[in-house]
């Protein structure tokens, strides 16, 4: 029988240079409200699920963040958003270089028996490459797995998001996806919300910032609030529970 895994998944905390505001508002402190918040949790991974940094992916940011979750009592996972900068994560964050190829950041890992799939869609796009090798990952074994990409595959009901900085190979990707049943939770970052979507069976679970969450109505950039939130994923024998807290 497996044990029951637990992952927190913390998301676009938009980290400038030099403790600057994003779009006018505090990211430094949310992201360590939070992380405090996870560490007198049980968990066995945290995953950071892109746009750690605010505008581009300088060393500096990525520096602050790793000192930031150096007394972080849990492993911890980093992966790109299209805020982003590949090698300046890979260089900062001493990522292994298995988990690099041609300049993405694409990956699996295992823990406690069960497999995560990690994506990089920070070009807008999951590239060809990527998914030759999700569907090779996903061929090797039918045991469920979770999979992991900054951008939600798929139009999300949120409009702004939607009709301005959706993925651009939502129906590429999906052509991977849906003869593999053992995947049937997505988890996402990117739109700033609190939202699961269902296609092809397969859930696709929108995970808040900890900066601002946008609403989801309006054809124009708002703010709908500023509660940090995060999302956390129990992986147990009968199946995947997920849902999502603030501070
Ligand atoms: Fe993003």
């Amino acid at each position: 029988m497996l044990n029951e895994l637990v992952i927190a998944q913390v998301t676009d905390m938009h980290i400038g240079p030099s403790n600057t505001k994003f779009r006018g508002l505090e990211v430094c402190q949310p992201f360590l409200d939070v992380l405090q918040a996870l560490a007198e949790k049980h968990l066995d991974l945290l995953v950071l699920s892109g746009d750690l940094a605010a505008v581009e992916g300088d060393p500096e940011i990525y520096a602050w963040i790793k000192q930031a979750l150096a007394t972080f009592p849990y492993p911890y996972v980093v992966m790109a958003g299209n805020h982003d900068h590949v090698g300046n994560l890979a260089k900062v964050f001493e990522l292994p270089d298995d988990d690099l190829s041609q300049g993405m950041l694409y990956f699996s890992r295992t823990v406690k028996e069960r497999r995560l799939l990690f994506l990089d869609s920070s070009s807008y796009r999951v590239a060809k490459q990527q998914l030759e090798w999700l569907s090779t990952q996903l061929a090797e074994s039918d045991e469920p797995v979770l999979l992991f990409i900054h951008h939600p595959p798929l139009k999300c009901g949120c409009r702004f998001m939607d009709d301005r900085y959706a993925l651009q190979n939502i129906d590429e990707v999906w052509q991977v996806l849906v003869p593999f049943p053992q995947i049937s939770h997505i988890f996402c970052g990117h739109y700033h919300t609190e939202k699961t979507v269902i296609k092809n069976g397969k859930s696709v679970h929108l995970t808040p910032s900890t900066v601002f969450q946008i609403d989801t109505e309006s054809p124009d950039f708002a703010i709908e609030h500023t509660k940090p939130g995060w999302r956390i994923i129990s992986f147990i024998e009968s199946g995947v529970q997920t849902y999502v807290e603030y501070l």
